[in-house]
């Protein structure tokens, strides 16, 4: 829907960093954006200039899908499909009910994949039936876990608190949050965006200052989630730039070392040009993470730019 959103334009896309150089750094541990010692300086601004290493990184969000041994196969698929690339991290977000099947399948394909809850609850334990707790994703074998995303804002009615509640509890067990932020289609024509976007991560800025560089962000417009519709890259890059200039003002370390994935509708055909820009580090990827093909081709296409990258 490239007519869509004809907000932020000006101003923001004024802000974004020039001349950025996204690296790779093959080794990272999960959640582990950087390997090189951030060199923003202090008093430049407000804008995040210098050289960076953020290791691209592309997650799938299943949601209620591929939740038993359709789950294990296609993770043991995507583990085999995107092996050769070490330059970019992969990590699949199946539903709790394959989290233990899907990291065993991951274990036995030898693979470099993580793995994401969807969800948990922000206390350790109790009586929360049905809920999850970061621990029993740990022990699920997760790595991570997607928080905030417009589907549980939404349907569920979590709100800023409860998001930066269940990202401080995240941290606190070891696992590397993906917070998710984005403005509705409604927000987007009232030119609110930046003010939704901003706000939601407002949210969670402490958190992820104190374990900086663990915590990734997702910016997925929710008029762009699982309609076919994308922001163009230049949009998607303007609330990207609008974004690290927010953690920049908080630290400048932050913002170097933080991951800003694109999310909404991303797919093999639209993947290249968004993850060409400065400052969108990776894709979460929902509909096209449910196919091998087409989630492996997305890495592929992001360990060609990461290759290029190091070249340029
Ligand atoms: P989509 O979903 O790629 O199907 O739009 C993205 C998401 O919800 O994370």
């Amino acid at each position: 829907m490239n007519d869509l959103p004809d907000e932020p334009t000006e101003e923001e896309t004024a802000d974004a960093p020039e001349g950025e150089e996204t690296e790779t750094c093959s080794d990272a541990e999960p959640g582990d954006a950087s390997e090189e010692t951030p060199q923003a300086t202090a008093d430049d601004g407000g804008e995040a200039t210098a050289t960076v290493a953020r290791r691209l990184l592309i997650a799938g969000n299943w949601k209620m899908n591929a939740g038993g041994f359709d789950g294990t196969e296609l993770a043991t698929a995507v583990a085999n499909a995107v092996a050769d690339y070490d330059d970019v991290e992969v990590v699949v977000g199946p539903p709790a009910t394959a989290l233990a099947a899907v990291t065993d399948a991951i274990r036995q394909a030898k693979a470099d994949v993580g793995v994401a809850g969807q969800n948990m609850h922000a206390e350790e334990s109790g009586a929360f039936t049905g809920e999850i707790s970061a621990a029993m994703l740990k022990m699920c074998g997760c790595q991570w876990v997607i928080l905030g995303h417009s589907e549980r804002r939404t349907l569920f009615g979590e709100d800023d608190e409860t998001v930066a509640a269940k990202t401080h509890a995240a941290f606190n067990a070891g696992l590397a949050p993906i917070v998710c932020v984005g403005e509705t289609l409604e927000q987007r024509e009232a030119k609110q965006t930046l003010e939704i976007v901003s706000t939601q991560i407002a949210a969670v800025l402490d958190e992820l200052l104190e374990f900086s560089g663990m915590g990734v962000i997702a910016y997925e417009p929710v008029w762009a989630i699982g309609t076919g519709l994308t922001a163009s890259p230049e949009d998607a890059q303007a609330v990207h730039a609008a974004i690290r200039k927010q953690l920049h003002q908080r630290h400048p370390e932050l913002a170097e070392t933080t991951r800003i994935l694109y999310g909404g509708s991303v797919k093999p055909q639209n993947a290249e040009g968004l993850l060409a820009q400065p400052d969108i580090d990776g894709a979460l990827v929902g509909g096209a993470s449910l196919k091998n093909e087409s989630f492996s081709k997305i890495v592929e296409i992001a360990s060609k730019l990461a290759q290029q990258a190091k070249t340029d």
